[in-house]
C-alpha cells in the first residue's frame, strides 16, 4: 500500500496513529535541528517533521530532498504547537520514521503555488507542472463535478446522451474549419464539427425526442480569452417543443447546476428582446450586474451648431455615477482609450454635473446650461455624476460605448466576479447582412426558424423587409458572457429551401451540402429545437474568471498552438505523399 491516508485526511483525531502518505515536496524549511517539508497530493497538504536529535541519518536525507520530488514518508500524527488555521491539516503534523524518494525531480521552471511566478507561454510549455498548482486543480475537478451533475440532470429529465461523429463535412456557423484529409478518398478531406448541429436535427427525426451530448466542437477562428479552437459544448436537442419549452427546460438546468454547486439560487432568469438589448445596453449580451443604460440625446443634442452631433444618426451617453470628480487628465486617458483601435472612436464628449450643481463639458461653446441640464434630465444623472458622449453612426456608436460602459463597471467596481445576473436574450434577427460578401448570413446558423409571423417576409426583395425578420433564436447571458444560445429550428423543407435560396445558396449547393438533412424532412420530422452551452464558458463564469484557459486541462494559446506537444506540426514527405498532399516547403 502506497499510502494509508491522503495529504488532506488527518486532523487532532488522527494523533498519535502511524499513517503513511505520499505526495510531491511542496516546500521544506530547515530550522537547523528540525526540518519541515509540506507534502502536497490532489487533496491538500500535510507537514512533515524530521527531528534532528531523533534521527540525524533521516534527517540529513529530509534536508536533501528538492521541491517536487515524489516521495513515501511514515510516521506518527502528532499535534502541532504552532497550528496553521489556514490550511484543514494544520493542526497536526507528522513526525517521520522513515522516507523513501519514489522519484526525484528537477528544479520547476516557476513555483507551483496559486500565485506562481510563471509566464503563460512558460506555464503551458509545462503544463504538467501548472496542472500541479492547486487552483488549477480545484477549476478542473470543478469541471468534472459540473459535467457530472449536468448529465445527472439532464438523465432525470429524460434526455439520452448520443454520441455523433468528429469526422463529418463541413457544418456553416459562421467559423472556419478544421480539415482532415481522407487517406481512403485521395483529394477529398473531413471537417471536423463546428457543433453537432445537424446530427442532433437528425436525431430528432429519427424519434429520440430529447438528446444531449457533452462534446468538443473545432472552429478555426480568431482567438480571445473566451474562445479556444477546440471547445466543448453542453449540446441540447428536444422534439415537439416550442421556444418556451426549450427556455424552460434549460433555465431550470442552469438554476440547478447554480444551486448545487455554489449554493446560489439565481431566481427566473429576466428576459429581453435582442432589440431592447442593443437600444439599452448597445450589446447583444449585456452583463446585468450594473446600470449604466444607454441615454439617447440625439434630438437633443442637433440643431446647434455642433458638427459632429448634427451629422451623427445617433448620439449616445452614459452617466457614470460620482465620476465628476474625473480630472482632466483621467478624462483625457479615457478619450485615448475610446479612440484606440480596438474601439476605434473618433473622441469622447463630457459632461460634469458638479456637487454644487453647476454643469461643465467639452462642448460649452455650442451648448447653453440649460442645454446640458435637459442632457443630464434625459440622463436621469445625479450632482457628482459625468456623462460620457459618443456620437456617429447608431450600430457603431453603440457597440463602442458599449465596450466604453464594460470599461466604466470595471473602473468603478460594479462587476463583482461572484455576482451572477442571468438573462435571456431573444427575438435575435433571422439574418445579417455581409457588406463585403454582399449577401445575407444567419444570424444563428441557416437551420433556425423565422418567427411565424414573419415567415411571410421571407419572399420581400427589400432588404430592408429582410432584416427585420425575427427569429426564433435566443441566448443565455450571464454577467455579459454569452453562455449557450440556440434556436427553434424549421422542420419543412420547404422552408428550408427558401431560408437557404435567401443566403444566397442555390438549389443545387444546398442539396450538395445539406441533401441529408433536406431528404430527412421528407421522411416525417417533428418540430423541433435546442440550445448548446459553452462549458468552459459556464465553469468560467460560474468561478468568476474570465479565461476559459483554467478551465481546460490542455489549452491552445492565442496563436492557437500547443506548446507543450508543440502542435501544429509539419508532417514527414511520406505521410503527405500518402494523402495525396503535395509536400508543403518549410520554409514557405
Ligand atoms: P453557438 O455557435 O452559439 O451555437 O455556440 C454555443 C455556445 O458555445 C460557446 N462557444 C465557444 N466557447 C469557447 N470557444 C469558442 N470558440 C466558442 N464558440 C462558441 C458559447 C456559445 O454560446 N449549434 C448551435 C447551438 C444550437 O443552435 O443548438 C451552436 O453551436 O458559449
Amino acid at each position: 500500500m502506497y499510502r494509508t491516508h491522503t495529504c488532506n485526511d488527518l486532523r487532532l483525531s488522527d494523533v498519535g496513529k502511524t499513517v503513511t502518505l505520499a505526495g510531491w515536496v511542496a516546500a521544506s524549511r530547515d530550522l537547523g535541528g528540525l526540518t519541515f517539508i509540506d507534502l502536497r497530493d490532489r487533496y491538500g497538504i500535510t507537514q512533515l517533521v524530521f527531528d534532528m536529535d531523533d534521527d540525524p541519518e533521516l534527517c540529513s536525507r529530509a534536508r536533501r530532498l528538492g521541491r517536487e520530488y515524489v516521495v513515501q514518508a511514515t510516521g506518527i500524527v502528532r499535534e502541532r504547537i504552532n497550528k496553521n488555521p489556514s490550511r484543514d491539516t494544520g493542526d497536526i503534523e507528522i513526525q517521520v520514521t522513515d522516507f523513501s524518494v519514489l522519484s526525484p525531480a528537477k528544479t520547476p521552471p516557476f513555483t507551483i503555488v496559486d500565485d506562481t511566478d510563471g509566464g503563460d507561454e512558460l506555464r503551458m510549455k509545462y503544463r504538467y507542472l501548472d496542472l500541479r498548482r492547486p487552483c488549477i486543480q480545484r477549476n478542473l475537478l470543478f469541471r468534472s463535478r459540473l459535467s457530472l451533475e449536468v448529465r445527472k440532470y439532464l438523465a432525470e429529465q429524460g434526455f439520452a446522451e448520443i454520441e455523433t461523429p468528429f469526422l463529418i463535412k463541413s457544418t456553416p456557423e459562421g467559423a472556419r474549419d478544421f480539415v482532415v484529409p481522407s487517406r481512403m478518398n485521395r483529394g477529398q478531406f473531413y471537417a471536423l464539427p463546428q457543433s453537432p448541429q445537424t446530427f442532433k436535427q437528425i436525431l430528432m427525426v429519427a424519434g429520440f425526442d430529447r438528446y444531449f451530448q457533452i462534446v468538443r466542437c473545432f472552429r478555426d477562428e480568431d482567438l480571445r480569452a473566451d474562445r479556444q479552437p477546440e471547445f466543448t459544448q453542453i449540446d441540447c436537442e428536444m422534439a415537439f417543443v416550442h421556444q418556451e419549452d426549450i427556455l424552460q427546460t434549460f433555465e431550470g438546468l442552469v438554476r440547478h447546476l447554480f444551486h448545487v454547486m455554489l449554493d446560489i439560487d439565481l431566481g427566473p432568469f429576466p428576459r429581453m428582446s435582442y432589440d431592447e438589448a442593443m437600444r439599452r445596453y448597445g450589446s447583444d449580451k449585456p452583463d446585468l450586474r450594473f446600470g449604466m443604460e444607454f441615454c439617447d440625446l440625439t434630438a437633443h443634442a442637433r440643431g446647434k451648431g455642433f458638427s459632429v452631433f448634427d451629422q451623427a444618426e445617433s448620439v449616445l451617453a452614459i452617466c457614470a455615477p460620482g465620476c465628476a470628480s474625473y480630472s482632466r487628465k483621467q478624462i483625457d486617458e479615457l478619450t485615448e482609450w475610446v479612440r484606440r483601435p480596438q474601439i476605434g472612436a473618433k473622441g469622447l464628449v463630457y459632461v460634469r454635473y458638479e456637487a454644487d450643481e453647476s454643469v461643465k463639458s467639452s462642448v460649452d461653446k455650442f451648448y447653453s446650461p440649460a442645454d446640458l441640464k435637459g442632457w443630464l434630465q434625459v440622463c436621469r444623472a445625479h450632482p457628482g455624476d459625468l456623462l460620457l458622449i459618443l456620437a456617429g453612426e447608431t450600430e457603431k456608436t453603440r457597440k463602442q460605448l458599449s465596450e466604453l460602459r464594460l470599461e466604466m463597471g470595471s473602473r468603478l467596481g460594479l462587476r463583482p466576479p461572484h455576482q451572477f445576473k442571468p438573462l435571456w436574450v431573444l427575438d435575435f434577427p433571422l439574418l445579417e447582412w455581409d457588406e463585403e460578401a454582399g449577401r445575407f448570413f444567419a444570424v444563428h446558423h441557416p437551420f433556425t426558424s423565422p418567427k411565424a409571423a414573419d415567415i411571410p417576409k421571407m419572399d420581400s426583395v427589400d432588404p430592408a423587409v429582410l432584416k427585420s425578420i425575427r427569429a426564433d433564436a435566443y441566448d443565455l447571458v450571464i454577467n455579459g458572457v454569452e453562455i449557450g444560445g440556440g434556436s427553434i429550428r424549421i422542420h419543412d423543407r420547404e422552408l428550408q429551401s427558401r431560408n437557404f435560396q435567401l443566403l444566397g445558396l442555390t438549389r443545387e449547393e444546398a442539396e450538395a451540402q445539406f441533401g441529408f438533412l433536406l431528404s430527412a424532412f421528407e421522411f416525417g420530422a417533428p418540430p423541433h429545437g435546442g440550445i448548446a452551452f459553452g462549458f468552459d464558458r459556464l465553469c468560467a463564469v460560474m468561478n468568476g474568471a474570465n479565461s476559459i484557459r483554467d478551465f481546460i486541462a490542455f489549452p491552445k494559446n492565442n496563436q492557437g498552438r500547443d506548446v507543450m506537444i508543440d502542435a501544429p506540426d509539419f508532417l514527414k514527405p511520406q505521410q503527405l505523399e500518402e494523402l495525396g498532399i503535395a509536400t508543403v516547403d518549410k520554409q514557405g
